[in-house]
């Protein structure tokens, strides 16, 4: 039988504190949806089927998306203590919900970069409101999509003319969704979390809706939302789509590893940033969504970039307990 300890080792009480701040990673509805296993020196990340979407999300493209978000924030925390890190992912096929462990490799001086990563954890929030006429320089767009290729996906960014197929994609994704009473019904209990849970969108940083380039998910089913739309209309705003080569687990977890690493550099270049799913959720806007990539490839996220109005007039979406996130194992 596996015994359970906590941490003591330094490595352990890192790979600990890497887990823990991982919990800012950002996730498809807030669902949070993975578990880390402290074992020996190793961290291994696992996938929680409890917390997938069967409606929105009955493939786990987007809850896979989600956790190799959370395994690039636990290396970046881990690079911020100076580890140097290897990752095996996906190498266990009798449990394929285990998607990668994290092995310690040494130490190595973190470098500015590392150190502006991991402060962009917590500074990072989803900001669902209109972003300004300001326009996002071609360099940061460029640095962008390089970091999304470094992390072995691509970033393709939405010409202007394509936009309005983009806008027609996530709105009819929208109104199917919105027909359906099963979304209907799993959206309202993932806007509807009790606080204790930590999880879930709740009415506090759903935005009002109305015209806007690409529709915002309405998180609160025409009811009252928090936010306010505010007076801009993301006149200057860029649309991306996040990509791989293949539409399978492996595409999706280097997909999240990249979206973590855009969103984070994106912070340190004073951008804001929202992802927007609803198009890769149904399967028809996915093909239109998927013809807009002149490179070819399947697509993964829609992501909005912009200048917004300051993360600090937003409140944080709320996280789970560290403890209910983590197991220690010396034995099995
Ligand atoms: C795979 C994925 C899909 C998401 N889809 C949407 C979306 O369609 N609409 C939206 O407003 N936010 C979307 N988000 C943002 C999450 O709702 C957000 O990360 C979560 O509520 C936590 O809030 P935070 O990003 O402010 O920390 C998505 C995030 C991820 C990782």
């Amino acid at each position: 039988m596996a015994i359970r300890t906590e941490p003591t080792t330094a490595p352990s009480v890192a790979l600990a504190q890497a887990a823990r701040q991982a919990l800012h990673a950002p996730s498809v509805l807030n669902t949070q949806p993975w578990r880390w296993r402290i074992a020996g020196d190793t961290l291994e990340l696992w996938a929680d089927p409890e917390r997938q979407l069967d409606v929105v999300d009955s493939a786990h493209r987007l809850l896979t998306v989600s956790c190799g978000a959370a395994l690039h924030h636990a290396l970046v925390a881990l690079a911020g203590q100076g580890y140097r890190t290897r990752v095996d992912r996906l190498a266990d096929p009798e449990h394929p919900f285990k998607l990668a462990t994290i092995r310690l490799d040494g130490r190595l001086d973190p470098t500015a970069a590392d150190r502006d990563l991991l402060a962009a954890m917590s500074k990072r929030r989803t900001d669902r409101r209109a972003f300004t006429d300001e326009t996002v320089p071609a360099a940061h767009l460029r640095q962008l999509t390089e970091v999304a290729r470094r992390n072995g996906s691509g970033l393709h960014l939405v010409r202007f003319d394509q936009i309005p197929m983009l806008a027609v994609a996530t709105a009819q994704a929208a109104e199917a969704e919105l027909a359906d009473p099963a979304y209907r019904s799993e959206l309202g209990r993932w806007t509807s979390r009790p606080a204790e849970a930590g999880d879930g969108v709740p009415h506090s940083v759903a935005v009002q809706q109305g015209p806007r380039r690409i529709p915002v998910r309405d998180h609160a089913l025409g009811g009252p939302a928090g936010l306010e739309i505010g007076a801009d209309h993301d006149g200057g705003a860029s649309f991306a789509l996040l990509y791989g080569p293949t539409d399978t687990p492996d595409g999706w977890l280097r997909g999240g590893e990249a979206l973590s690493a855009v969103l984070l550099t994106a912070v340190t270049l004073g951008l804001s940033t929202a992802p927007v799913s609803d198009p890769i959720e149904v399967p028809w806007p996915r093909a239109l969504t998927r013809g807009l990539l002149t490179e070819g490839g399947e697509p993964y996220l829609v992501l909005r970039i912009g200048y917004g109005h300051g993360p600090e007039h937003l409140p944080p979406a709320p996280r789970r307990r560290f403890e209910d996130v983590i197991e220690w194992w010396t034995g099995a």
